[in-house]
């Protein structure tokens, strides 16, 4: 492993370790004003939801490293504080990324990246119309992290009031998480964007006490073949199943024709168990693949 102290790392090489690692980064698209009305529209992917009730959600428009200046959001946001966070799908990505050049304070990012204002209803600043999702914000707090070029400023923004694009709903009006298409920030020019192909859903652990992978047998916790994911879902379970349903699937034609052909040699047959776990686990199928593994 590399290991690193930070205080032996330039700024640029420090920022460049953390925004690689930390990553993929959601984007809040931010538009902003100041008191004369000037608009500022600015991406910042250092960026999260951080409570349900009240909803708030974390920004923070960072000093430049260049010149340690601030940036206009922050500026316009202590004048004004409040934004709409718009939501960055794949479609608005590269406009996105021309709002982020630094234009004078006096030019409005919407204009130049060539997104449409549309008004707001409970906030001064204009949403992006092209957004699948747009937050209404008030600003609680502003809580700067430093002085120094680099440092964040966390901007703590209170969801008052969300618009959502009703083509990205399912039938019951919630969001289709396969519709939105969103990006997110990497490391350097990287960005990824979520596709359908690339969702899988993880069974949450909220209702059940799974019996922890240091309670799975040694012989299957030490399988040179099942992996650490594999050991998380066997660990996800609260109980093993009963005998009888254990004997009950060895009576299977395909269980009994690996058990048969590897009669004798067990090191063979915990392979062929193993592998035949592995595929199922991989498939989803997590009681099926305990069966299996205890015969
Ligand atoms: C996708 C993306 C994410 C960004 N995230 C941040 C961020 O989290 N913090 C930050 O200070 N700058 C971030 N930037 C750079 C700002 O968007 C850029 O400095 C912008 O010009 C600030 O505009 P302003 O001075 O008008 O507020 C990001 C840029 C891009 C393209």
């Amino acid at each position: 492993m590399l290991s690193l102290k930070v205080s032996d790392l330039s700024i640029p090489e420090l920022h460049n370790y953390l925004q690689y690692a930390i990553a993929p980064r959601p984007i809040c698209f931010a538009s902003t004003i100041d008191k004369a009305g000037n608009i500022n529209l600015s991406p910042f992917s250092f960026f999260n939801l951080f409570s349900t009730n009240p909803p708030v959600c974390v920004f923070s428009p960072s000093r430049r490293v260049r010149d340690n200046t601030t940036k206009h959001s922050l500026e316009n946001l202590h004048e004004v504080p409040e934004c709409v966070i718009n939501i960055v799908n794949y479609a608005m990505v590269q406009q996105v990324s021309l709002a982020s050049v630094e234009y004078p304070k006096s030019i409005n990012e919407f204009i130049k990246s060539g997104f449409t204002m549309l008004p707001s209803e409970l906030v001064k600043p204009p949403r992006v119309a092209e957004s699948p999702v747009q937050f209404e914000c008030v600003v609680n707090e502003i809580k700067s992290l430093g002085n120094t070029p680099g440092a964040g400023n966390l901007v703590i923004a209170e969801i008052k009031l969300m618009h959502i694009n009703e083509a990205i709903l399912d039938a019951d009006g919630k969001i289709d998480q396969e519709k939105i298409d969103h990006v997110a920030r990497l490391g350097g020019d990287w960005y990824c964007r979520v596709t359908p192909d690339n969702l899988f859903k993880v069974a949450k652990p909220v209702k059940t006490v799974g019996i922890g992978v240091d309670a799975i047998p040694f012989a299957i916790r030490n399988s040179k073949i099942l992996t650490g994911n594999n050991l998380g879902q066997l660990g996800n379970v609260e109980t093993l199943p009963a005998d009888v349903e254990i004997e009950a699937y060895a009576q299977l034609p395909e269980i009994k024709d690996v058990l048969d052909a590897t009669f004798g040699d067990a090191s063979t047959r915990e392979t062929q168990l193993h592998l035949k776990a592995k595929q199922l686990l991989d498939a989803g199928k997590v009681a099926e693949a305990w069966k299996l593994l205890l015969l």
